[in-house]
């Protein structure tokens, strides 16, 4: 049987060629592991047919910007998608080439844009009126060359996902209008301070269905010829990320259907198309350990409760969102409907719900799939709780990527 990058050995679930008991004994639980395979073969699908059309993929760094796999994406030759100055200063110190870096985000300070124009980002994916203002005062301030802009337009496209990550309507707070880009556009190019560079679009996360990005693509398109007609040049048009994963039985997203009409669209066309996945290089390639702690219930519900809670996948109780739940010694026994919850203090503190599972007893260990995206990045210290170790799994081998947080760290940057 085969999860992803993970697969049963006789009964006995492993990453790769290591046994993932053997990882929860000698890190401890909660531990979050990923498969560096996995990771390099999720990115290779998508950036070898974007190459192909002379563009490249900026990983977003948001679902998962643990150095050591921006590293391995950077050694790749990914690009980067960024939404913050911290983002910026991770990805630089991970060896990001600062001119595949894309800055994506509504809420840019003036900092961060002095920070992205210091660092010479590849363009800043400008999402309104009043930011295209401050970037073009900022690089005026700098009197170091034009600042480089894309405008990140708002499509108006209908995605089916969670409405937490749409983000391609107009009731979103999202890009620009698309009716109000060409304006912008125009301001953009007229001025001495900025460069035009490209034109951004992003629909929201965990989409599965081709036919939305393809919609927005055409919208894309449609700018970047009526402005080239205008002689405003946008070399690069970045389509976003936002690619769905299969979390339980969904049929995957078609990566092949999806690259044959970009190249169909993009041809000849001499634009170069940008990719910001993040949660499809990812998501698949990690799990949290969590180890049973005790096992109770009620009239009405049985109760796994685990080491690992909300503190450390907050997926489930932010979005209501399915992980599938393995045991990581396989063992036939009957199975009957029960909650997977935290030690947490909050009764939205739960990693499954009604999920129909097999007997477990206090010591024994449960994988949770699908987290390598959007887990350890919305891990808090909730509760007082540590922030959980990270393993990278690299074939026979398993590396500490970042050591389970200490209690003197939990508060460290405080003043009594
Ligand atoms: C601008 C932008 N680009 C890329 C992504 C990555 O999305 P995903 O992880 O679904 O590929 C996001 C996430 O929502 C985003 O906001």
């Amino acid at each position: 049987m085969e999860i992803g990058a993970f697969h049963y050995r006789a009964d006995t679930l492993f990453c790769e060629d290591v046994e993932l008991a053997r990882v929860a004994a000698r890190f401890g639980t909660p531990v979050y592991v990923y498969s560096r395979a996995r990771i390099l073969a999720n990115f290779r699908r998508i950036a070898g047919p974007l190459g192909e059309l002379d563009g490249f993929a900026c990983y977003s760094a948001k679902a998962n910007s643990s150095l050591a796999i921006l590293g391995l994406l950077a050694q790749a030759g990914s690009g980067f998608d960024i939404v913050s100055g911290g983002e910026l200063t991770r990805v630089l110190r991970a060896g990001a080439t600062p001119g595949r870096v894309v800055f994506s985000g509504v809420g840019k300070t003036s900092d961060e844009i002095d920070a992205a124009l210091a660092a010479g980002v590849l363009m800043l994916n400008v999402e309104s009126a009043g930011e295209l203002d401050a970037v073009e005062s900022r690089a005026r301030h700098r009197g170091a060359g034009r600042a480089p802009v894309s405008i990140r337009i708002n499509p108006d496209v209908e995605a089916d996902t969670h409405p937490y990550i749409s983000t391609g309507r107009t009731i979103h707070k999202f890009g620009v209008p698309k009716a109000d880009a060409p304006e912008l556009y125009r301001r953009a190019a007229r001025s001495p301070h900025l460069e035009v560079r490209g034109i951004a679009c992003h629909i929201g996360s965990q989409i599965l269905d081709v036919e939305p990005f393809l919609r927005a693509a055409d919208e894309v398109l449609a700018l970047a010829r009526d402005l080239r007609s205008e002689r405003v040049a946008t070399e690069y048009l970045d389509l976003g990320g936002g690619f769905g994963i299969p979390y339980r039985e969904e049929h995957p997203f078609e990566f092949s259907r999806f690259f044959a009409e970009l190249e169909r669209r993009f041809c000849g066309e001499g634009f170069r198309p940008l990719l910001e996945p993040g949660r499809s290089v990812v998501g698949d390639a990690g799990v949290l350990l969590v180890r049973v702690l005790y096992v109770k219930g009620t009239e009405s519900k049985r109760f796994i409760v685990v080491d690992g809670g909300m503190n450390d996948l907050l997926r489930p109780a932010l979005y209501g969102s399915y992980h599938e739940i393995l045991a990581l010694e396989h063992r036939d026994s009957e199975r009957s409907a029960a909650d997977v919850v935290g030690p947490l203090c909050e009764t939205g503190d739960f990693l499954a719900r009604d999920r129909s599972l097999g007997e477990f007893k206090p010591g024994d260990l449960l994988a949770v799939l699908g987290s390598g995206a959007y887990g350890f990045v919305l891990a808090s210290n909730y509760n007082s709780r540590p922030k959980p170790a990270e393993v990278l799994i690299e074939g026979a081998k398993a590396r500490l990527i970042r050591r389970r947080e200490s209690a003197d760290e939990l508060f460290a940057a405080e003043i009594p």
